[in-house]
């Protein structure tokens, strides 16, 4: 309800705040902002639909005139009437407490705002979490729906774990990493977020604890704490999460499960040695705490292989493995997958089977296809170069820039540097003002509320050119600030 996404059209013979009169009339009478509800404020509506203070107000005046707006001095303006509610016999619901009463959480609004503004052409976007599009292989991906005929590909819904022939392709390609797993054991997921969804939903107790390192991207979404669940941050440290303090907190909470990033974690770019990786499977195993190890970034290494996954070592069925190819082939076929033990993979293939019904019968085809015709490791390896390129220009740039006000790790692979500052400030303050100035950024507060120096910075989304003018600028940015 802060987003107005239509613009007047300035050639038009109608004045502007007649066009704005105009819109924001239709949304009060077909309903989409039913009374009560509270209008976007001035500034915010200027900015958004590009045209003075004036001329917003001249069209709520008009607004006002009609009876269709009300401002409470201190509160705002809100839809008093509309024709359609007028007319009908009863009062409209009330949404504002439906809303306010759902069950799932909403987004951090820092997070809100950069899934609006990640759609701004004009942004440069420094904290995206995601391919550039001229890295995605999308002329390989037309061609591999070329070669099927109309009558071959299937519009049908997929069996409960997902397409046979994907599942038994990547158990081929886990097994490259050190993992044994048969298609039974494999469940397709729309991403790897909604297999933290079904595992919150499935497997979990209201009340109890997951544990994470601390940053860390699960508390960028809050699919655990809209399940009931509580999220504990163990510190990291050089190497890693400190698991020698996992037996004390074990016993301090009620914990269910233990979500980690081992390898490119997300966000410090850290990847866990071998010996770390043992410690947290022997440790996990005596504290019978499973873990959800995360590997979706897990392919993208550029100089050498990481270590293998935790699974990869796991023989007692203690870990969740979760992948995806979001970060590798395309975030837009929503594919992902977790591999467990096959009584977990069949409640959830049976909770997924009453979300969603599958996912995408057409992804899935061309994901096993990208596998299974080796298309895939030819696409990653010149990935990797590409991604390795962007990584070390990203790394002069702060050189140039940054080494008076901040330091950051040289990530092996994946798409992150955690860029740490030497003087704390106020990401909120922060974020907003690089926004103000066009630079969308990450900051660490989202991966840990109490951070108030981190700033997660992505080389995998913005241009070379792109990264030196938004990372040049947040630098006099960061500067100002800390000279105030
Ligand atoms: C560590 C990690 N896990 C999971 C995901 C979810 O990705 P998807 O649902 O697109 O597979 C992301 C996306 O940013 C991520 O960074």
């Amino acid at each position: 309800m802060d987003q107005v996404d239509w613009k007047p059209i300035r050639s038009a013979q109608y004045p502007l705040h007649q066009q704005i009169y105009e819109y924001l009339k239709q949304k009060i009478l077909n309903g989409e902002w039913t009374v009560g509800v509270k209008i976007p404020p001035l500034r915010i509506l200027a900015e958004q639909l590009n045209v003075n203070r004036s001329t917003v107000v001249a069209a709520l005046e008009e607004l006002a005139a009609d009876g269709f707006i009300d401002s409470r001095v201190g509160y705002g303006t809100f839809v008093a009437n509309n024709t359609w509610s007028t007319i009908s016999s009863g009062a409209a619901p009330d949404w504002k407490t439906y809303v306010d009463s759902g069950v799932h959480k909403s987004n951090q609004s820092i997070i809100q705002e950069i899934n609006r503004s990640e759609f701004r052409a004009d942004m440069i976007r420094l904290g995206t979490g995601e391919l550039a599009p001229e890295f995605l292989p999308r002329k390989k991906m037309k061609g591999i729906f070329q070669q099927k005929t109309a009558q071959e590909l299937s519009l049908s819904y997929t069996e409960p774990k997902g397409s046979y022939s994907l599942r038994a392709a990547i158990c081929d390609y886990l097994k490259r990493k050190g993992i044994e797993a048969s298609p039974s054991s494999v469940l397709i997921v729309s991403g790897g977020l909604q297999a933290l969804q079904l595992i919150s939903l499935g497997l979990l107790q209201k009340g109890s604890v997951v544990f994470h390192e601390s940053p860390s991207y699960v508390t960028s979404v809050n699919v655990f704490q809209s399940a009931g669940m509580n999220l504990l941050g163990v510190p990291m440290g050089d190497k890693g999460m400190k698991t020698e303090l996992l037996p004390k907190l074990r016993r301090q909470h009620h914990a269910s499960l233990l979500y980690t990033i081992p390898t490119f974690h997300n966000p410090t770019g850290h990847t866990m040695p071998v010996l770390k990786r043992e410690e947290l499977l022997q440790t996990c195993s005596h504290e019978r705490l499973p873990i959800l190890e995360d590997d979706v970034y897990g392919d993208l290494w550029f100089e050498e292989p990481p270590p293998q996954p935790l699974k990869a070592n796991d023989r007692q069925g203690l870990v969740l493995y979760m992948g995806s190819i979001s970060k590798t082939l395309g975030p837009g076929l929503r594919i992902g997958w977790l591999v467990g033990p096959e009584q977990v993979i069949d409640r959830l293939a049976d909770i997924k089977m009453q979300t969603d019904y599958g996912s995408s019968t057409l992804s899935q085809y061309a994901v096993a296809q990208w596998l299974q015709s080796g298309l895939y490791d030819e696409h990653i390896f010149h990935l990797r170069e590409k991604l390795k390129f962007r990584r070390d220009t990203a790394i002069r740039i702060l050189e140039k820039y940054y080494s008076g006000i901040a330091t950051w790790n040289n990530p092996a692979g994946g798409f992150y540097i955690w860029l740490k500052l030497y003087e704390a400030v106020s990401m909120d303050k922060l974020f907003k003002r690089a926004l103000k100035a066009g630079i969308l950024i990450n900051p660490g507060n989202i991966y840990d509320y109490k951070d108030s120096s981190h700033i997660r910075i992505s080389y995998s989304y913005a241009e070379p050119a792109q990264l030196e003018k938004g990372l040049k600028r947040l630098a006099e940015i960061i500067g100002e600030m800390s000279r105030r």
